[in-house]
């Protein structure tokens, strides 16, 4: 079978396309014919090993993908060939044939294309973590979202939306943020003096910031978002894309009665293997709405991963780039 491999940490400039054996699923795993795989920002980082998760290379890329389960290993229940699925694992994905983890490895409702099915595993998932277990959002409640129009930003704001709070989202173009308000978004402003549109919006402040962006080299992006916060609100930490992590004061946090938290989906999975069934029966209503629709920004054929990947350094991708590997009918 085809699979895109790292061969060499030297980028995405750097990968192969390669023929090797079709790999078979052993206990708890499900193998699958994939249909498309979602390109995620981690495989940016792996193809230079920057990332923190490791692999030996040669190894195939691809952390989610859908398709249609084509045999089950051995102790795997609610599985059987035929059926569609979509599926999250650290590697593996940007291959005609995958193994996935059956308890990392969900049914699709019939209204969710296998299409749109490979670009929510890692976002989705992430999103309901961060949101509805880590923020606790109630309906009613605000909430702010940096890099709104990214992957994760796509999936944090419907997330969002859909459990009914009022949300605003930070981008860095106009165009931006007319894909934030698309999904539902009442409000998106600019990246540059956020701060102080955020202010003019929510006087009182917003009861949750989510924050996949980090602080850029040279500003503190960060210290700004926890000033955006009401009073008993939290900013979540999700990631790091600008570039650089940011530091608190936690005076800062003690005298506004405000606090940051930490979301990492990969290390509550680690120890929760229900974790993943349970956050899919939690979004199960609005996948069935179609409320959790993922915004494709690019599809591309499998040969040209390297180009898929290289789009995320831009910073011009508006939601999710996906690989077709083989297409649904
Ligand atoms: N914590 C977790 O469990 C978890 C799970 C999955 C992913 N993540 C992390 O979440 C982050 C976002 O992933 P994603 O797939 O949403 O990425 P993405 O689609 O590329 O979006 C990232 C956003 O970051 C903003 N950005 C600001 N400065 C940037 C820069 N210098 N280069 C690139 N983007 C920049 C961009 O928005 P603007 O142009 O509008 O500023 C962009 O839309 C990644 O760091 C990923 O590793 C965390």
């Amino acid at each position: 079978m085809k699979a895109v491999q790292v061969v060499t940490l030297d980028g995405p400039e750097s990968i192969e396309l390669r023929e090797v054996e079709a790999p078979q699923p052993g206990p708890g795993e499900i193998q699958l014919d994939v249909a498309y795989s979602g390109v995620t920002f981690p495989e940016l980082l792996q193809t230079r090993g920057l990332y923190q998760l490791k692999h030996e290379p040669p190894f195939t890329l691809g952390a989610e993908a859908s398709g249609i389960v084509t045999a089950v290993g051995e102790g795997v229940e609610g599985f059987a060939p035929g059926d569609r699925i979509a599926t999250i694992s650290n590697k593996g994905g940007y291959a005609e044939t995958m193994i996935a983890p059956a308890n990392a490895t969900v049914k699709l409702p019939d209204s969710v294309s296998l299409k749109a099915a490979a670009g929510m595993p890692m976002n989705l998932l992430t999103a309901d973590f961060a949101l509805r277990v880590r923020g606790r959002l109630e309906a009613g409640q605000t909430v702010l979202v940096h890099g709104a129009a990214g992957g994760l930003g796509t999936a944090l704001v419907q997330i969002a939306v859909a459990m009914g709070a009022t949300v605003v989202g930070v981008v860095s173009t106009e165009e931006k943020a007319e894909t934030v308000r698309a999904l539902g978004a009442q409000h998106a402003v600019l990246s540059d003096g956020f701060k102080d549109a955020v202010k003019e919006l929510f006087p009182d402040g917003v009861d949750l910031v989510a924050d996949p962006v980090g602080n850029p080299q040279d500003g503190d992006r960060f210290t700004d978002s926890l000033r955006c916060l009401a009073t008993f609100g939290t900013a979540l930490v999700l990631g790091f894309t600008a570039g650089a992590i940011p530091q608190v004061k936690v005076n800062r946090l003690l005298l506004n009665n405000v606090g940051v938290a930490g979301v990492g989906w990969g290390a509550a999975f680690a120890k929760d293997r229900d974790l993943v069934r349970r956050q899919w029966e939690a979004m199960w209503e609005h996948l069935e709405a179609g409320r959790l629709d993922p915004v494709i920004h690019a599809v591309y054929p499998l040969e040209q991963a390297s180009k898929a990947i290289g789009e995320l350094e831009t910073r011009s991708v508006r939601g999710k780039v996906l690989l077709e590997v083989k297409a649904e009918g």
